[in-house]
């Protein structure tokens, strides 16, 4: 390329869709990831949407290369960005860990990190077994089931434990149940939409949904705040667990996080903690069961474990990794990672101006045609043919950002599957395949996945 062909190139921004921002806000809530692969299609690997009233300009793209030169940029470059975190913020507060940057943000995620990571995970598992065993219990054979209330279920449970040490009770139940019933209001893109449009943020009367959301999130703010001064009165209920760990942390300075901070971060990992975790279980319950050959095989594989098999052999079987990657490919949590520059930004080709947001799409990656062939049929044995690299599969997205609760989640996943696969026979109800659809932040299967209790090893 000329250096004059290379300087047009660079000046010029790639095609994209020209529709208006709200339209453009409307159709992602009904159908996101049809919209991406709709744009791709027309534009190509990368599509530029300008800036709308609606939200800052926006380029999305699938390039493994140029994922990997977004996720190893300095953090510097980027920005959270006052509107494409709204959402976020909305949610989970002000001083919640995606919404917050630099040195406050690297901060915190040091803290927060150890939890979720190494050796720590490993003391949870007794917990995520029991808690499974006691959800399960519930279940009477002939029983028709949401598998989704009860993956959620149980992942909030180990959550809330993880949070706030073994001391649990009547108040976390208390909490659990309006946890639950908060996340309830974003059960369809619709009642969703509120988070992503500004406008709809109005108290219009204690019926209306945004009032709703005020209201119960208050009181769960209430809730957090009444046991921050519990354990700060009583230093002895202090522990390993997050909430004690928050409690404790200074900086260099010596300075501590006041209750606002504790409380944002605290209900982040509440939800970010549970609410992931639980759709993608819920959708590898669907696979399993809707390709039988595929729950044969695993079911094989857990069944040749020996009787007192550890905890690491369980999270080093084979196909039990592979069908939990290939569901994270196929049902992605999040159709796309943002990233809002700073400074100039060059990609593919083209200089982005400060302003514009990165968007790494996840869903599109695990859609490429030369990363994964057939890339609409579940196929797990991609996984143990081929190592993809942290560009290539991206469902925790990555770099600074990178989820923080990674590791947790795949380790508590396969614990959860091993658990109940091994104790009860399961059936799928429908056999029309789910759609991926918003729930608040993130996406999870239509209709919850309805199935019936065909039998069960355990009494109840
Ligand atoms: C299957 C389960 C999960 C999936 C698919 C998932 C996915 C993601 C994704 C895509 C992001 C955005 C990353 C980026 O911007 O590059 C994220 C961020 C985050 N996740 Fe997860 N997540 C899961 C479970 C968890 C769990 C169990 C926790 C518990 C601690 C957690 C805590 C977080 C936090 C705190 C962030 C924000 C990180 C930051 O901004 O520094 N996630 N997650």
């Amino acid at each position: 390329m000329s250096y004059l062909t290379s300087l047009q190139t660079k000046t010029k921004l790639p095609d994209g869709p020209q529709t208006p921002g709200i339209i453009l806000v409307i159709q992602s809530l009904i159908d996101s990831f049809g919209l991406l692969e709709k744009n791709q299609e027309k534009y190509g690997d990368i599509f530029y949407v300008p800036e709308s009233s609606m939200f800052p300009s926006c380029v999305i793209f699938s390039d493994p290369k140029a994922i990997e030169k977004v996720f190893t940029a300095d953090p510097s470059v980027f920005d959270i960005g006052a509107d494409p975190s709204a959402p976020v913020r909305a949610l989970l507060g002000d001083n919640s860990l995606p919404v917050i940057e630099g040195v406050r943000h690297q901060k915190q995620r040091k803290l927060l990190m150890p939890p979720f990571h190494g050796k720590r995970i490993a003391n949870y598992s007794q917990t995520m077994i029991e808690i499974t065993n006691e959800v399960i219990s519930q279940w009477k054979v002939g029983q028709t089931i949401h598998i989704h209330d009860y993956t959620t279920e149980i992942a909030l449970r180990i959550i809330l434990r993880t949070v706030f040490g073994l001391d649990e009770g009547e108040k976390y139940d208390h909490l659990r149940e309006i946890l639950l019933d908060w996340l309830e209001i974003f059960t369809s893109p619709w009642k969703s939409m509120f988070l992503f449009v500004p406008a709809l943020q109005k108290d219009l009367g204690s019926w209306t949904p945004w009032a709703k959301f005020v209201r119960q999130r208050q009181i769960i703010l209430e809730i957090l705040q009444t046991e921050i001064d519990r354990r700060r009165e009583n230093p002895d209920t202090l522990g390993e667990d997050i909430l004690s760990l928050l409690l404790t942390a200074s900086d260099e300075s010596g300075e501590q996080m006041n209750d606002d901070e504790i409380r944002d971060e605290l209900l982040t990992i509440l939800y970010a903690g549970h609410e992931s975790t639980a759709s993608t279980l819920a959708w590898t319950f669907y696979w399993l069961h809707s390709l039988p050959a595929v729950g044969a095989k695993l079911k094989t594989e857990l069944d040749s474990l020996d009787k007192n098999a550890d905890l690491i052999t369980i999270n080093k079987l084979p196909y039990l990794n592979a069908v939990i990657s290939e569901t994270l490919r196929m049902n992605p949590v999040e159709a796309i990672v943002g990233r809002q520059l700073k400074e100039p930004f060059e990609l593919m080709g083209y200089e982005f101006a400060p302003g514009t947001s990165l968007f790494p799409s996840i869903y599109l990656t695990h859609q490429r045609e030369d990363l994964y062939p057939e890339p609409k049929k579940f196929k797990p044995e991609r996984f143990l043919e081929r190592q993809f690299s942290r560009y290539e599969f991206i469902p925790f997205g990555g770099g600074h950002r990178r989820c923080l609760g990674d590791a947790f989640a795949v380790f508590e996943m396969k614990l959860i599957l091993a658990t109940i696969l091994s104790q009860v026979e399961l059936e799928l109800l429908d056999r029309r395949p789910p759609k991926s659809v918003r729930r608040g932040l993130t996406f999870t299967a239509s209709g919850g996945i309805r199935m019936a209790v065909k039998s069960k090893k355990i009494t109840g």
